[in-house]
């Protein structure tokens, strides 16, 4: 006797669609604990063989073969954003775990029915919403928690997104096969919203543009109201060469200012008013970076940092008001959160699949609730929704309320 116990088998997981975001995937899955690559399968013979061939794993050509393999205890869907929520729901009928590529379903029906699915079949559902495994709004999800930062009351995100590498023909441009830029790649701002602020969005009101000459839609805008008086507003523009592609999130906390750069963030800038006591607090953050970067399956490449500088007695010790709170805040709080700026992007961006992929084995062999579950894709698919429809008529949209999985 050794004593202690075997270490489990290792979840065998199955990916369908071979395209760009497959490879990326699995490069960032590479020797992962727990995890091991059973088969991947595409149409495309060709695509399936390149992808399987350098991972060392059979190429077949449809999910069915996938689920009629032993070995494939999860399903890993990279496929177009059409063809998730029927993919998704047939590998849940079939017994299996599930990481879906985001959204999880191009229309809140079909998402809700993957969440009643997966909610049936007792499986894990992970919905690959990297913005959730993202050291930097993890802490300032924590900051909030500990009242150093005031809950939002506006979320700003302006993407100035690139299109060079989407051609005419892509699917992204056709709304039957992605859903609209709301819904293929909104997705995730309304989710890491709905996560920041707190709760799940009232209504919205929306605008879309057209590039000129007839082109396709390509930028887009959307106003939601959450509860409590809180606004977030999300502006997506494909509009950009790579070279100059550029995104602000800025999160207005009343007292203080969160303003985060990088789709995938990779620097932040706190800018806070606060008393004695707060001041003291923040002075502390440094020592406590590693703690408040913590992401679950996220290994920190070593330069990450915190570093906080306090001003005291910036502003009077008068009280200072607004939006009817009143408070004697006379020292100012400068902070960075660096994971590196945008050399580290590549980095932050496969760490981050990597801890949502590290999700799912806990989910899937302890029965743990994901951070980025169900719940939360069906969520962010019916704002999308109701944003896409808020656009093509010009009116607000009350987001489904009940189907939220709140
Ligand atoms: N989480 C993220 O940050 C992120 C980033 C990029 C893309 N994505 C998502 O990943 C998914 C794939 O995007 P991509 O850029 O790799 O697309 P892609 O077009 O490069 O690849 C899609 C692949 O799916 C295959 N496919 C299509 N229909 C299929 C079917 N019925 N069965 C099996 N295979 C099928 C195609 O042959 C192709 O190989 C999309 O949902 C996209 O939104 C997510």
């Amino acid at each position: 006797m050794t004593g202690g116990a075997p270490a489990p088998e290792p979840l065998g997981i199955g990916l369908v669609g071979c395209g760009g975001f497959a490879e990326f995937v699995l490069d960032a899955a590479a020797g992962l604990p727990g995890l091991r690559l059973a088969a991947v399968a595409d149409p495309s013979r060709e695509r399936a063989e390149r992808l399987g061939g350098s991972h060392g794993v059979p190429a077949l050509g449809s999910l069915d073969e996938l689920l009629g393999r032993e070995d494939v205890a999860a399903v890993l869907i990279a496929t177009p954003p059409a063809t998730h929520a029927a993919m998704a729901v047939a590998a849940l009928r079939a017994g299996r775990h599930v990481f879906c590529e985001k959204p999880l379903a191009t229309t809140t029906a079909d998402a809700a029915a993957v969440a009643e699915e997966a909610r049936r079949a007792g499986r894990a559902l992970v919905v690959d919403h990297v913005l959730r495994y993202n050291p930097l709004l993890r802490a300032v999800a924590r900051l909030t928690e500990e009242g150093l930062l005031a809950p939002p009351r506006r979320f700003l995100f302006e993407n100035d997104a690139a299109d060079q590498d989407l051609g005419p023909d892509h699917w992204f441009w056709d709304r039957a096969h992605s859903g609209g830029i709301f819904v293929e790649h909104g997705v995730h701002f309304f989710d890491a919203a709905r996560a920041l602020i707190g709760s799940d969005p009232l209504s919205v009101r929306a605008t879309a543009a057209s590039r000129p000459g007839g082109g396709p839609v390509d930028m887009v805008s959307a106003d939601v109201l959450h509860p409590g008086g809180v606004l977030a507003s999300h502006l997506h523009s494909f509009t950009h060469a790579h070279r100059a592609e550029r995104q602000l999130m800025r999160l207005d906390h009343g007292f203080a200012e969160t303003r985060i750069t990088g789709w995938i963030p990779v620097h932040g800038e706190i800018s806070a008013w606060v008393d004695d006591s707060g001041a003291e607090l923040w002075e502390r953050l440094p020592a406590r970076a590693t703690e408040l970067l913590a992401v679950d399956g996220f290994t920190p490449h070593g330069g990450e940092r915190i570093a906080v500088r306090v001003e005291r007695n910036a502003g009077s010790a008068a009280p200072a008001r607004g939006r009817g709170e009143e408070r004697t805040v006379p020292h100012q709080v400068r902070a960075v959160l660096d994971l590196g700026g945008e050399p580290r992007k590549p980095y932050v961006y496969a760490q981050s699949v990597r801890a949502a992929l590290a999700d799912l084995v806990r989910s899937a062999r302890e029965g743990t609730r994901p951070v980025a579950a169900a719940a939360a894709g069906l969520s962010a698919v019916a704002v999308a929704e109701a944003a896409t429809i808020a656009a093509d008529t010009g009116t607000e949209q009350a987001v489904p309320r009940g189907r939220t999985g709140a």
